[in-house]
């Protein structure tokens, strides 16, 4: 499992706390866009990294209890690294029946993590989650934003080949 540290989130060199400043700036520095500045921050690094939030706190000037108040509200965020892919297996009462934990072993055997997990890389967090609302399909992966139904594991490999 990955245990990352804010140094290793981004590489080539980038300066990761003046992205924060960035990203900052692009909302005035106003607290009233604090969410929204938490969504750009978690889309560039896909997740919350601690040194984010003081980061965040000295531009914002918004106490550190306050953004980790927010933070664990809103299950959008997450405190702890997640890959650059997300890969979601429902485990609805439909696809359960429809053999959902084979499914799921399918992919904890090939990206050797499991729910709740991010691959050492970075590159794989995999979850389970309720019905997806495409039950007809099931039982029902999703890589990122794309559904699958009932991938083979030869499926599943030439698909997390493609996810960088
Ligand atoms: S139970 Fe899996 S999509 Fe509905």
């Amino acid at each position: 499992m990955a245990t990352a540290n804010f140094a290793s989130v981004k590489n080539g060199g980038m300066d990761t706390f003046g992205k924060i400043t960035e990203i900052c700036l692009k909302y005035g520095g106003e607290e009233s866009y604090l969410i929204q500045i938490l969504l750009e921050i978690q889309n560039e690094f896909n997740w919350l990294p601690k040194e984010a939030m003081l980061r965040l706190q000295d531009e914002l000037h918004v106490p550190l209890p306050r953004l980790y108040e927010i933070a664990t509200f809103y299950k959008v965020f997450s405190l702890i690294p997640r890959g650059r892919n997300l890969i979601k297996v429902c485990t609805g009462t439909a696809c359960h029946v429809r053999k959902a934990p084979v499914l799921i072993n399918r992919v904890i055997q090939l990206l050797r993590i499991k729910p709740g997990e991010t691959t050492d890389d970075l590159r794989f967090s995999l979850e389970t989650v309720g019905c997806l609302g495409c039950c007809a399909l099931g039982p029902v992966l999703l890589i990122n934003s794309e559904y699958h139904s009932n991938p083979t594991t030869s499926q599943l490999e030439k698909l997390f080949s493609e996810c960088l």
